[in-house]
């Protein structure tokens, strides 16, 4: 049955804003970008929101509704009670541009400054051969459809812009782990990843995990796998005379 939702959304851009209230049609079956739609074409023609595939593999549409870190295609409006108010507010740790959009450049930012898979010399295409233990890994991580959502939620970056230049965010701090455990990669990413992806900032919180659309065990199977192979690295006697002799 059809009903009227009251919707609260952020309106402004990058110097000034405030939530705005709706009144607005709902039917059933529907998600919360299904109501924004709505109101872009009966009240709102410029609210500003991006979105792609409507599916939950775009990664566009995140923000927060109720406080809470989501995609706007999957979140369906049966989660709420019909005399509940919906706010959505654009993701908190990223610069707004406009209304529901904000400026996810850091990501960007952040994945160029992630070596890419470095194969060993000599082995050509086609050539590559892999447990399938270590095959499935990998497919976990691969599953990242780059929403951000984990990255707008980790304390670490939240509610402190001055971490940021240090800190790579769970996303790419998975990446590096990913291709650390990677059986054919020869890079070695063990120092990086503390020294220069910011592993240390993360105190394990896995509130990343918790807002994956994706479902990927971010802490338990990226970070904490990392941070045992840096403290490996790090307390083990013979590996720490090493690094002293020859300056790892
Ligand atoms: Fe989104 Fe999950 Fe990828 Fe983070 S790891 S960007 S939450 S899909
Ligand atoms: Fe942040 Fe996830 Fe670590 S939320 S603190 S990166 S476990
Ligand atoms: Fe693609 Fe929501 S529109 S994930």
């Amino acid at each position: 049955m059809a009903y009227e939702a009251k919707f609260r959304v952020w309106r402004g851009d990058d110097s000034d804003g405030e939530l705005r209230d709706y009144l607005v049609e709902v039917n059933e079956g529907e998600v919360v970008l299904d109501i924004i739609h709505r109101l872009q074409a009966t009240q709102t023609p410029d609210l500003a929101v991006r979105w792609n595939c409507k599916a939950g593999k775009c990664g566009s549409c995140s923000a927060e509704i109720n406080g809470r870190p989501r995609l706007l295609c999957m979140t369906r409006m049966s989660t709420f009670t019909e005399d509940e108010t919906v706010t959505v507010t654009p993701m908190r740790t990223f610069p707004v541009v406009r209304d529901l959009v904000t400026d996810v450049s850091f990501n960007y930012t952040k994945a160029r400054e992630v070596p890419s898979f470095a194969p060993p010399p000599g082995v050509a295409p086609g050539e590559y051969r892999m447990l399938q233990v270590d095959v499935e890994r990998s497919q976990e991580f691969r599953k990242c459809i780059e929403c951000f959502l984990c990255q707008n939620t980790c304390h670490v970056v939240r509610d402190h812009e001055e971490n940021k230049e240090n800190f790579a965010g769970p996303r790419y701090l998975m990446r590096v782990a990913e291709l650390e455990m990677h059986p054919l990669d020869s890079a070695d990413r063990v120092a990086a990843a503390q020294d220069e992806h910011g592993l240390g900032f993360c105190n394990i919180t896995k509130c990343c995990s918790e807002v994956c659309p994706e479902h990927i065990a971010i802490t338990d199977n990226a970070l904490i796998p990392m941070k045992e192979r840096v403290a490996d690295r790090k307390y083990d006697p013979i590996v720490w005379l090493g690094d002293k002799l020859f300056r790892r």
